[in-house]
């Protein structure tokens, strides 16, 4: 199985951006602890972060062919970009919209999710463990279809 992990803009300011928000862990330490979770659960993971708006869509409609699911923490991109969203809606895996915060405990114009309608699930709120449960998450999904 291959998971495509995505990070949109200023997630590679973690660690040093908004600690008391995002915690003390760098986009490193969160990409490690991730590929050392897949490794135990036997899946491929590939990450990337971009700040550009249009890599992301490039990626996702790559991932289409490559991959099996897309965990997907779009940063300020969830809130503002009808492109994000529609490249979800039309990739042919299932996608997973994640958060670090509970985007819902925050700032208003934060309320909004424009990627949620056409997500597969939502995880936000548990600091950088979203991304390990995201991940165990989307591997059940994807075994669960696979049986069907
Ligand atoms: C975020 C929440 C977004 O509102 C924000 O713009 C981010 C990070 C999170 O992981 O909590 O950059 O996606």
């Amino acid at each position: 199985m291959r998971i495509l992990v995505l990070h949109g803009p200023n997630l590679n300011l973690l660690g040093a951006r908004e600690p008391d928000i995002y915690g003390s862990a760098t986009l490193d330490d969160i990409n490690r602890n991730l590929d050392k979770l897949a490794k135990e659960l036997g899946v491929e993971i590939e990450s990337f972060q971009s700040n550009h708006e249009g890599e992301l869509v490039d990626r996702i409609q790559a991932a289409g062919n490559k991959f099996d699911a897309i965990l997907l923490n779009a940063a300020a991109y969830t809130h503002t970009s009808v492109a994000i969203r529609d490249a979800v809606a039309a990739v042919g895996v299932p996608v997973v919209e994640l958060h670090i915060s509970n985007i819902h405990s925050r700032e208003e114009f934060r309320h909004q999710s424009l990627i949620a309608p056409v997500a597969r699930g939502v995880v936000m709120g548990f600091g950088p463990a979203s991304y390990s449960l995201a991940l165990r998450g989307v591997i059940g999904l994807v075994n669960a279809e696979k049986k069907e």
